[in-house]
């Protein structure tokens, strides 16, 4: 009888261990409510163990019972602790709307902003014709973004309207022409740089803002013309465009070029037409034409400055707007998108 009642008392003994076993086996609602049966059911583990209490004296019957009773407890309560971790684990997948068998979200990218884009779309044109890409300071001196370039102090380009002043000699250039300066002091001719680079003036409005992007362009070499600038820039606005695009030339001033010129390029969104289905053109306000650029023959006076002879070389440069160019080549009707930075816009570059 003895060894009967120490057999009971370590099968009840084993309920607790085995049934936390099962319990780690048991992933759903379906498995615990499997485990609660084969323990805790009329025909479980827990029942067949005190139905051999029958067979038990007296005396052995109240030290299996309350055993029995502990063991019944204890599995209670680990099925219960049981079903409500298997109740949060679903309620927390439910929040994360996890799914493990969903492929995961490939995470978002950044885009070059297409400003950037055309910036440099428009020097790789360049570097493949063989210009060297330089860059400088932002924050330049007098000197460098007027002076030399032949702007006398009285000119009113240096006006405050315009220039940024950082004292009285130190501004934020005004535009990337220093850079052709700062070119000429640093290498002797041949030169063919092409500088790209942010710009500031005082002035925000629809149309201008306070910084914007400009594309300098300079070659010096003992012989070329206005005509190999002009098949130049022609190349570059096909490649730019991937259209026919044509060229005019008028004649303007600048003080570091002589002579000097503006250039349009025949309209992208008419064609040059000056009508958009028998509507008047937004863009080239019917005119056929946008001005995309500066430029002209470096002016001898510049060659002063920067210790050429001006008998020996001769050279052109020109000076162009990215955002012109971003706007027209993207269709893009508001200068302001660029410098908003709303990720449903920038992303569409990517
Ligand atoms: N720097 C001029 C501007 O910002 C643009 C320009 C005109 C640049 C003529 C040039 C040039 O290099 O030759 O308005």
């Amino acid at each position: 009888m003895a060894g009967e009642k120490h057999a009971i008392l370590a099968e009840l003994e084993s309920l607790v261990s085995e049934c936390r076993h099962s319990l780690d086996q048991a992933s759903s609602l379906e498995g615990l409510e499997e485990a609660r049966i084969a323990f805790l059911g009329r025909k479980g583990r827990l029942a067949a163990a005190m139905a051999e209490m029958v067979g038990l004296s007296k005396e052995d019957r109240p030290e299996v019972g309350r055993k029995a009773n502990d063991v019944k407890a204890a599995l209670t309560e680990l099925l219960e602790s049981h079903q409500s971790l298997l109740n949060r684990n679903k309620a927390d997948a439910k929040v994360r709307g996890f799914d493990p068998s969903v492929p995961p979200r490939s995470p978002w990218g950044g885009s070059m902003h297409p400003v950037s884009l055309v910036s440099q779309e428009i020097c790789d044109v360049f570097k493949k014709l063989g210009f060297d890409i330089v860059s400088g300071p932002e924050v330049e001196n007098d000197w460098h973004n007027f002076e030399a370039l032949n702007i006398p102090p009285d000119h009113p380009a240096r006006d405050m309207q315009d220039t940024l002043y950082v004292t009285d000699n130190i501004l934020l250039r005004t535009h990337t022409s220093p850079l052709q300066v700062r070119t000429m002091l640093e290498q002797q001719p041949p030169v063919a740089v092409i500088a790209p680079g942010k710009v500031y003036r005082r002035d925000s409005d629809l149309t201008h803002t306070p910084m914007f992007d400009q594309i300098e362009g300079l070659l010096v070499d003992t012989k070329t013309t206005m005509s190999d600038l002009r098949g130049i820039l022609r190349h570059m606005c096909r490649e730019v465009f991937n259209t026919d695009i044509k060229l005019r030339f008028r004649p303007s001033f600048f003080p570091f070029t002589e002579p000097s010129a503006e250039v349009d390029i025949s309209c992208v969104m008419c064609g040059g037409k000056g009508t958009v289905g028998g509507k008047p053109c937004r863009v080239c306000k019917q005119t056929g034409w946008i001005e995309i650029l500066g430029c002209g023959m470096v002016d001898p006076n510049v060659y002063g400055y920067v210790g050429y002879d001006p008998d020996k070389y001769v050279g052109w440069a020109f000076g162009l707007g990215v955002e012109r160019v971003a706007m027209l080549k993207y269709g893009i009707g508001d200068l302001r998108m660029f410098f908003e930075n709303d990720v449903r816009f920038l992303r569409q570059f990517s």
